[in-house]
This record gives structure tokens, C-alpha cells and sequence, in this order.
């Protein structure tokens, strides 16, 4: 007989889980690892790339100057932290907000991949070129440009996700950019108009 579990236990026991990774070498520079917030299961589930300084200081996921950005977009829409799930792709802090490389991406992989189980949204929408990539790599779709692929709603059926893919450009990308900020309001208008049809 299958048990069944409270998806809020599973994450829970995870998370401890994750807390004594110790599969890359960010875990020898890392303050905190940020393993994720918001509510289990989720509809709409937000991947970033990974903690800034802010984020490797608190443990929590967007909590500086991109997490700013961030919370706005979903007040933008009637959205808050509560509603939603945010995780990264890596768990860990990169030394100097340096980019995620290949392997660290692949060993971390697994933490979301669970987390995704758990979660089980309707909706992913990975923020920024790391994160769609991953997300297209996992789901065997061609990944060309985060520029080309944002605000655009993919069906995806695979066996680790039914569900739309909706790539946004990251918050940070829009810190020094008004153009871009604009763009990324937009596409959480969309966003919203997409959560509508399935809530
Ligand atoms: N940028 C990210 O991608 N994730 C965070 O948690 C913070 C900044």
C-alpha cells in the first residue's frame, strides 16, 4: 500500500537533506545554502540562479536588490512570496556572484529535480539564461536566447513535468535597465493572464 505523504513533510525532510550537501566546492565558501520558500505544493513555481551575498547571508531566496525587483513583479499582480514557490538552480553561493559552472549546475541538479517532485507546479518560469536553459535541457527543448524566449508560454509533456514553461529575464538583468524592467513587468502581466486559464 502506498503511504502518503504531506508534500510540507517531504520538503522538510529534504531540506535536511540538502543542508549537508557537500557535492561541489561552493559548499567549502557557502555561509547558508538557500534551499527554497513559499508554499508546497505550488501552482507557479520561479527558478532563479543561484544566492547572491544577501541570499548566502539569510538563507532565503531573492532577499537583495534583485529580490526587491522581484517582490514587486509580484505585487505587480497580486502575487506575494506566500502564494508562489522560489528556489535556484544552485543552492549554494557562487564566490563573487560568478557564473554557475557545468558541473556545479549537474551536481545541484538533483536537489531540484526533487524539489520540482514536491512542488509539483502548473506553471515554471526560470529567470534568466541559466535557469531556462537548464529548464529546456531537462524537457528536451532547444534553448537559443533568453531574448527570444521570454514572456513566450511553453506546453511541455514529459515525464517530469506536465505543464507550461515560461521563461522571464532575470530581476537583476533589469537593476540598470529601464527597457528591460518594462519588458519583464509585461511578461508578468502575461503571466498572470496564463495563471487565470488554469485557476
Ligand atoms: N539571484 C538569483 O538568481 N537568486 C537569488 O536568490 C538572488 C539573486
Amino acid at each position: 500500500m502506498d503511504t502518503i505523504t504531506d508534500p510540507s513533510i517531504e520538503m522538510q525532510q529534504l531540506a535536511k537533506k540538502i543542508q549537508q550537501c557537500c557535492s561541489c566546492e561552493l559548499s567549502s565558501t557557502r555561509t547558508h545554502i538557500v534551499v527554497g520558500t513559499g508554499i508546497i505544493p505550488s501552482t507557479l513555481m520561479f527558478i532563479g540562479e543561484a544566492p547572491g551575498k544577501n541570499e548566502d547571508q539569510q538563507g532565503i531566496p531573492f532577499v537583495g536588490r534583485a529580490g526587491k525587483i522581484f517582490d514587486q513583479l509580484l505585487n505587480s499582480i497580486q502575487l506575494h512570496r506566500n502564494n508562489v514557490y522560489i528556489t535556484n538552480i544552485l543552492k549554494c553561493r557562487p564566490p563573487k556572484n560568478r557564473n554557475p559552472t557545468i558541473h556545479e549546475i549537474t551536481r545541484c541538479s538533483t536537489w531540484i529535480d526533487q524539489q520540482l517532485k514536491i512542488i509539483q507546479p502548473q506553471v515554471i518560469a526560470p529567470m534568466g539564461s541559466f535557469a531556462t536553459h537548464y529548464c529546456c535541457s531537462k524537457f528536451n527543448i532547444t534553448f537559443t536566447t533568453i531574448g527570444s524566449m521570454h514572456g513566450i508560454p511553453m506546453k511541455i509533456t514529459h515525464r517530469k513535468f506536465t505543464g507550461t514553461l515560461y521563461p522571464l529575464y532575470h530581476p537583476a538583468a533589469t537593476i540598470y535597465n529601464n527597457q528591460l524592467k518594462h519588458t519583464l513587468f509585461d511578461d508578468f502581466k502575461k503571466l498572470n493572464k496564463i495563471l487565470s486559464t488554469i485557476l
